[in-house]
């Protein structure tokens, strides 16, 4: 869906981890590189998160930023299409972040799930930090300051969006309100011109009076239809139709990543804490052993007995990687001992190989010039700094902390 109208920027981040596997390609990095070409995309690498809950162990930060910065261009990431960038390099998250923290209340943080969640797993950490408690804030800052309208996560993230609208909306609420509010939403309005002023006043009243959700969207596009306002003034007129103030920061989505039907070489989740990954850019040779290394269906003991696909994890990559007719030949010669288990894993050990083979083509001139990551990420951060100062701006005029 290509949004022209309105705000369609998209946000997400990941934490330097390293290396990824095909579990994060088919979970997260496919679905950036199709809303690349949807939306005007933000990706970047969530370095301070890294330190909420590892701050006692820096070294392989660095390393893991260029490692997953390669992974996610293998996978197809375009920074062409997506501005790609290291969250450290942005500082004004880190400025939001302060001043958001000056609203926030203690309670809505400590009742995030995951506080007390990760404390719990965590439990050999000392996770009693202020930076750990205000994880979801930062991250809350990380979306704001782009002003996102979507954001791609999990569906353990979905909470963090949630506190995200909230202090949007608190925020909004406090210092939307700027001196003289109703009397420049009024100016504001005169400035429509006559026909549409007498329009936008029915549209907001039908809105306000009798609580008509159309009128509230049609005036909605009616504002969004003005060329010669200013963005001041849009913003005033579109705070007004709803009775509150001006609006600053405006309230993200979460964008639901669809759960990856990946699974592990043992059909568990495929995680690297079990051991079960193949990477995205693994050599040719290991993804070879290790998928014929795979378990199959425990009942199939001997070639000749049968076996049932549903209860291999075999089955679930050619769910993934096979076409009709590979699945076919595979649950009928399974189930009737026609086939062996190798014959079986072949087509999804040529799969994967050339599935893996592009990333690893794509990947090679990184690898083999670091700088040139380097360089993506520096121009990335360029155009992120250019957003995330502009909604500074309007954050310290907000607050009347702008001086001069
Ligand atoms: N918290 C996310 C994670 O641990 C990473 C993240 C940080 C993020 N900031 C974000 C994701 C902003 C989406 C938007 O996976
Ligand atoms: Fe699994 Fe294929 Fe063996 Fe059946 S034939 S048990 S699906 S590997």
């Amino acid at each position: 869906m290509l949004s022209t109208s309105g705000n369609s920027r998209v946000l997400s981040g990941m934490r330097p981890t390293g290396r990824l596997h095909l579990g994060h390609y088919h979970g997260v990095l496919k679905n950036w590189a199709q809303l690349q070409h949807e939306y005007e995309c933000f990706f970047f690498i969530a370095d301070w998160h890294a330190l909420t809950t590892g701050y006692d162990d820096t070294a392989g930060i660095e390393n893991n930023c260029w490692e997953m910065v390669i992974d996610w261009l293998a996978a197809g990431v375009n920074p062409g299409a997506a501005t790609l960038f290291i969250q450290s390099q942005v500082i004004e998250h880190a400025e939001l972040h302060l001043l958001l923290s000056m609203v926030t209340p203690l309670g809505w943080l400590e009742r995030v799930p995951t506080f007390k969640e990760q404390q719990e797993k965590l439990a050999d950490k000392d996770l009693q930090t202020y930076g750990f408690l205000g994880y979801p804030l930062l991250q809350s800052a990380d979306i704001l300051i782009y002003k996102a309208a979507h954001v791609p996560v999990g569906a353990d993230q979905v909470p963090h969006v949630e506190i995200t609208r909230e202090i949007a909306r608190r925020f909004n609420h406090i210092y939307g309100k700027e001196p003289g509010f109703e009397e420049k939403a009024e100016a504001a309005i005169k400035k429509l011109g006559k026909k549409n002023a007498k329009l936008y006043n029915d549209l907001r009243r039908r809105y306000t009076q009798d609580g008509d959700g159309e009128a509230l969207a049609t005036a909605r596009a009616l504002i969004e239809d003005q060329s010669g306002i200013s963005l001041g003034d849009r913003e005033r007129l579109l705070g007004f139709l709803e009775g509150g103030g001006k609006i600053i920061l405006p309230e993200p989505h979460a964008l639901l990543t669809p759960v990856s039907k990946m699974p592990g070489l043992d059909g568990q989740k495929m995680s690297k804490s079990y051991n079960n990954t193949i990477a995205l850019r693994e050599d040719a040779k290991d993804i070879e052993t290790k998928i014929k290394r795979m378990p199959t269906d425990p009942a199939r003991v001997r070639r000749t007995d049968v076996g049932n696909p549903d209860n291999c994890p075999v089955w679930e990559f050619h769910k993934i990687y096979s076409p009709d007719e590979v699945k076919n030949w595979v649950r009928q010669g399974c189930t009737t001992a026609g086939i062996g288990c190798l014959e079986c894993k072949q087509p999804v050990i040529d799969a994967v190989k050339a599935e893996v083979g592009t990333f690893c083509e794509r990947a090679k001139e990184f690898e083999g010039n670091r700088q040139l990551v380097k360089n993506i990420i520096a121009e990335g951060g360029e155009r992120a700094r250019e957003v995330a100062r502009e909604t500074m701006a309007d954050v310290r005029e907000a607050m009347q902390l702008s001086y001069w």
